[in-house]
């Protein structure tokens, strides 16, 4: 398994072009299913993540193609097994994203029942609630979600329990093709969703409120082909923004949009970095100075994100002053405590409240990637450290970050990867 190896203590200073989101790529790639028309997606990121979900295509029988400069082209005209195995699904959860559009299209899907994960238990009940509300019969049957429909699906409306990304697309995409109107309450905000419906009307469909905590679907006979290009990764973009926080440096990132992550963006502010802006770029300059702490809650947007919280985290930790950290979406995603703690951090956890005491100057240490973002906020600590962080099983980083030594190298940071 490779290894990073970071010698830190460098300020990081240049410009970093930001690539597609990989929430958002996942999606669109499976919403590719619900027609038989071909479709052109640019700015995919070059990940772990999306290669897999393309073999998940491929191995339904979809034609992929992938296309210099980021482009993929999928044929779904061709789709002849409806299955998500257990193999691909355990190592990639997003893989339950096909359930919606192949009930939406073939009224038959057969997805692995994805397991729990590092950062929590992960359920897909709402996702299953919304489908059985649209007149699918679901039932779990050796370890997977075998769901069946005798007829269309039928628009229905459906309030969602609790706030849910993949839940609230899945649903959106099963509606597409239904008979009638589907309106889901209580439907989770992300700019990821909203992407995905902005793909999906391009399609033909009738999708409004996508953005909003009400959804409506028309329902259409059938979606055409059609051309997208992936919003900017807003995770990505807050990460490398960390990244001059916590070295206390200057970049300017490209290809971004600062719309996109405005309550990271004010805390990012609050830490004592000055941060400019234009429509499609962002820059944050710490004039060398050291981060004050910041307290960050977690919960869906338009708050905090949890998929920075680690990251965040790492921050706090060289900060000056005293940052709490509450995680209220997942039940167990403070799984880089430990790790932070060996390269000197003080942090006190108590349930999900995190309180972590600015040390100053982090060290150097050998440290275990649990998870993606566990992974980024390692990588920022190895980056402020002083002397040698090695960071082990670093294949969680490549699932969500294109390329990301050369994008740290171009910043000078000084970052290897090494096979072991
Ligand atoms: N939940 C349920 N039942 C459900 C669905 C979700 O109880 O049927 C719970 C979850 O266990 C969790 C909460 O609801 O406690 C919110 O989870 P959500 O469903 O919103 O998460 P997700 O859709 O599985 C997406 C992102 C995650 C991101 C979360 C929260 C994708 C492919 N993944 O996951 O991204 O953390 O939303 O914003 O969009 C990452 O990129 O590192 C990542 C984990």
């Amino acid at each position: 398994m490779d290894k990073l190896i970071i010698h830190g203590n460098v300020p990081l200073q240049g410009e970093v072009r930001i690539s597609g989101a990989k929430n958002a790529a996942l999606p669109i790639l499976t919403a590719s299913l619900l027609t038989s028309a071909p479709v052109h997606i640019h700015n995919i990121p070059h990940l772990h993540d999306v290669t897999t979900i393309m073999s998940l295509l491929g191995q339904m029988g979809a034609r992929v193609t992938l296309h210099e400069n980021l482009g993929v082209e999928v044929d779904a005209g061709s789709v002849n097994s409806f299955q998500a195995p257990y193999d691909l699904v355990r190592t990639m959860r997003a893989s339950v994203l096909v359930l919606g559009p192949l009930l939406s299209r073939f009224g038959r899907a057969e997805v692995s029942l994805p397991g729990g994960c590092a950062i929590g238990t992960r359920p897909v009940d709402q996702h299953l609630k919304g489908m059985q509300a649209m007149g699918v019969d679901v039932c779990i049957e050796n370890g997977y979600i075998q769901a069946q429909a005798k007829k269309r699906l039928q628009g229905a409306t459906i309030v969602m329990d609790i706030v849910t990304v993949t839940g609230t697309e899945n649903i959106m995409m099963a509606a597409v093709l239904a008979k009638g109107q589907t309106i889901i309450h209580n439907a989770a905000r992300e700019p990821e969703v909203e992407d995905l419906a902005n793909f999906l009307n391009i399609l033909g469909a009738k999708i409004t409120g996508a953005g909003t905590s009400t959804i409506v679907i028309e329902g259409v006979n059938e979606l055409g082909g059609g051309s997208y290009h992936v919003l900017p990764d807003r995770i990505e973009t807050g990460t490398y923004l960390a990244a001059a926080v916590i070295t206390r440096g200057k970049v300017k990132l490209k290809n971004t949009r600062p719309d996109l992550l405005e309550s990271v963006l004010l805390k990012l502010e609050e830490t004592g970095g000055e941060i400019n802006t234009g429509q499609d770029w962002i820059s944050l300059d710490m004039k060398g100075n050291r981060p004050r702490a910041v307290n960050i809650s977690t919960a869906p947007y338009p708050a905090f994100p949890t998929d920075m919280q680690a990251q965040m985290m790492a921050v706090n930790t060289v900060a000056e002053g005293v940052g709490i950290v509450t995680e209220t979406v997942f039940e167990n995603r403070f799984m880089h405590v430990q790790e932070l703690q060996r390269m000197g951090a003080d942090i006190a956890l108590k349930g999900n409240i995190a309180i972590c005491t600015g040390v100053g100057q982090l060290q150097g240490a050998p440290v275990m990637a649990t998870d993606l973002r566990a992974s980024a906020s390692l990588i920022l600590a190895g980056l402020a450290a002083e002397k040698e962080t090695v960071i082990n099983r670093i294949y969680h980083i490549d699932r969500g970050y294109s390329c990301i030594e050369e994008k740290l190298s171009q910043l000078g940071a000084r970052v290897q990867r090494m096979a072991s």
